[in-house]
């Protein structure tokens, strides 16, 4: 997702779309009664010049164009801004099949993990690859990504665990184009067992983070029994902070083990998960500035509650939406099935998913002043819906909604890649 060579190309104008749809306005992130908030221009254009969106109106009020200009037609289409998917675990390699159908026979997630499987199996097909093998497999799901809509990404590291596949996971991530955070606190490797958790988190912070906070602009931690616990993600997150990176934290996916508290202690911008918070974790993290990211395909995958996405945004706490594209918990690309679900599962309404996985998904990435809404001076990034009503994004659940892509001003491609 390279943004490179930009200001070369001429103009373009799509035309003629039923409708463009874009968070309503300027702030981000975007809480309570404001998060459900679309400005709809029915019958209208988008003109996008060196890379970003210069204009946006109604048909009627497009006046005389340079010559040059390339068209495109937005017939029967309604377009809104390139989604966001701002928590991946996109830098794999291989699948977890096998797994998939144990769990479906009744194994948990959690058991596998224990077991040695689960994220572990991933970490020994991402040493084996190497990093030629990792910027393949990347490059292919970034290419899922895209088609499904999605034009920012962020993708963690996490399945290296020692210094140079985490280093090489977040050079990958950084040279397709994504924001890479730095999840060396992803799980305990095989070489930590008998020392433990406090043992590897030292030797993250001594061997690993001072040329991963050169790559990286967050980083993450899963705070969860059998992972690590509040201490070691504390020191592991202070050391991340003062290396001058954005804090993350995987929080309450299985229990509710203090992310949100040491979330809002540490200042950090996102605590993501959220399956398993109750009622004063939905009260802690509303009255904060830390964005709670809803991870439905993650909680669907494998068959555990849905997170508390109505109470929280009732709560006015910011919320955005993401895949967790992974192969172990949610092998799912699409942010359009994450809007579906957002709405049939969370209780969210369309347009407060559309801003959950745009504007809001931006600002968890540090990048809403230029990304998330169609407005002059934003990056033209762009989803054509093959439909006229936009809120097809959320509706059809599962199907090819996505017509085009649009990034940096270019069409991408012509349909799903
Ligand atoms: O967000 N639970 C922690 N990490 C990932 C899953 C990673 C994996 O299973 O490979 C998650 O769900
Ligand atoms: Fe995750």
């Amino acid at each position: 997702m390279s943004d490179s060579g930009a200001a070369e190309r001429p103009p373009l104008l799509i035309r003629d779309l039923a409708q463009v749809a874009s968070p309503g306005g300027r702030v981000a992130p975007l809480r309570g009664a404001d998060l459900g908030t679309v400005d709809v221009v029915d019958e209208a254009y988008v003109l996008c010049e060196g890379g970003k969106v210069s204009a946006v109106g109604a048909m009627r009020d497009l006046g005389p164009l340079h010559a040059e200009v390339e068209e495109m037609d937005g017939r029967g289409l309604s377009v809104v801004p390139g989604l966001v998917d701002c928590h991946t675990h996109a830098c794999f390699v291989g699948d977890r099949a096998e797994e998939f159908s144990m769990r479906a026979a009744g194994a948990t997630y959690e058991e596998l993990h224990a077991a040695g499987g689960g994220i572990l199996s991933t970490v020994r097909a991402a040493r084996d690859a190497g990093e030629a093998g990792l910027v393949a497999a990347l490059d292919l799901h970034v290419r899922w990504m895209l088609g499904a809509g999605t034009t920012s990404f962020e993708a963690k590291s996490g399945y290296g665990l020692d210094r140079d596949t985490e280093l090489a996971q977040l050079r990958a991530v950084a040279r397709a184009g994504g924001v890479a955070t730095f999840l060396g606190a992803h799980a305990l490797p095989p070489e930590f067992v008998e020392e433990g958790p406090a043992a590897y988190v030292a030797f993250l912070i001594a061997e690993v983070l001072p040329e991963a906070a050169a790559i990286a602009e967050a980083a993450d931690v899963f705070l969860e029994r059998g992972a690590f616990g509040v201490d070691d993600a504390r020191r592991y997150l202070e050391a991340c902070r003062d290396a001058g990176l954005v804090l993350r934290l995987h929080g309450d996916q299985f229990t509710e083990a203090g992310a949100i508290p040491l979330a809002v202690e540490l200042g950090a911008r996102s605590v993501d998960h959220l399956e398993a918070t109750g009622e004063r974790g939905v009260a802690t993290l509303a009255a904060s500035d830390v964005t709670g990211v809803l991870l439905p395909a993650s909680a669907l995958f494998l068959g555990r509650p849905m997170p508390p996405g109505r109470a929280l945004v009732d709560a006015g706490a910011a919320v955005a939406l993401a895949t967790d594209f992974n192969p172990g918990s949610a092998f799912c690309e699409s942010l359009p099935l994450v809007c579906s679900l957002a709405c049939t599962q969370l209780r969210l309404t369309p347009g407060e998913a559309l801003a959950a996985c745009t504007v809001n998904a931006a600002h968890v990435l540090g990048r809403a002043d230029r990304k998330g809404r169609i407005a002059p001076g934003f990056d033209a990034d762009l989803v054509l819906l093959a439909a006229e009503d936009w809120r097809h994004l959320a509706y059809h659940l599962g199907g090819p909604v996505v017509h085009d892509v649009v990034r940096v001003g270019r069409p991408v491609s012509s349909g799903r890649a």
